[in-house]
């Protein structure tokens, strides 16, 4: 039987770069779920459209595909009908959106199934916002990891100087603000702690720490 850990949390948690080495030590692969939400998020807005436009990106779901695939190094390659968009995903513009579609529940029915056919073929760390409680209740350790939305802010802020982006830090900490908001208070699915999830809060450390940290619980419980 495969082996599944679910890490849930919000955005700028760390929890793609700590679960992504957690799962390179265990020898599991990393799944991560926002991904697929952005992937949508770009098609809307290739599309031409808004948060407002739900009917048509509910039409949009029947005319597209969404995969994932692994390459030789384990990394996730996210595929939007067929073209590798892993690359194209990261802008603060889809980052709005896919808080927005993810919103709509005919999305996150589309992409229940494919999370947890992974799921069941793979030892997977599958990261997102309801993997403990929606896609993987089953999972045999659930982790919430959590920082202050000023240290999420700080690193996604980081991250974003590091690629070249030309972005404000009180513009990436309203964003944070925003999207625990939006993802936390949307009727379906809404970020929160799963049962007997354990919760971790990263303020404050060092990615090693946090690493180490995550590395002990999972050796622990498994
Ligand atoms: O983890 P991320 O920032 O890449 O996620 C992008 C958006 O997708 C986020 O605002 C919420 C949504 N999401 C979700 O609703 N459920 C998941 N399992 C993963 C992400």
């Amino acid at each position: 039987m495969s082996v599944a850990i679910a890490i849930d949390g919000p955005a700028g948690a760390g929890k793609s770069t700590i679960a992504k080495l957690a799962a390179s030590t265990l020898g599991f692969i990393y799944v991560d779920t926002g991904a697929l939400y952005r992937a949508i998020g770009l098609s809307a807005i290739r599309r031409g459209y808004t948060k407002e436009h739900t009917e048509q990106i509910v039409a949009m779901l029947d005319l597209i595909t969404v995969e994932l695939s692994f390459n030789a190094d384990h990394e996730q390659i996210v595929l939007l009908n067929g073209e590798d968009v892993t690359g194209l995903i990261r802008t603060p513009e889809i980052s709005m959106m896919a808080s927005a579609v993810s919103a709509i529940p005919a999305v996150r029915a589309y992409l229940l199934e494919l999370q947890r056919s992974i799921a069941r073929t793979n030892n997977v760390i599958m990261d997102g916002r309801d993997i403990g409680t929606v896609v993987l209740p089953d999972a045999q350790l659930k982790i919430f990891l959590t920082a202050s939305p000023e240290c999420r802010a700080r690193r996604r802020y980081d991250e974003l100087v590091e690629k070249g982006m030309d972005v404000v830090f009180d513009d990436v900490l309203r964003d944070v603000v925003d999207r625990d908001y939006a993802d936390s208070h949307r009727a379906i699915a809404p970020l929160k702690p799963a049962e007997g999830a354990i919760l971790v809060d990263t303020s404050g450390e060092t990615l090693d720490q946090s690493v180490q940290k995550l590395l002990k619980i999972m050796r622990e419980h498994l």
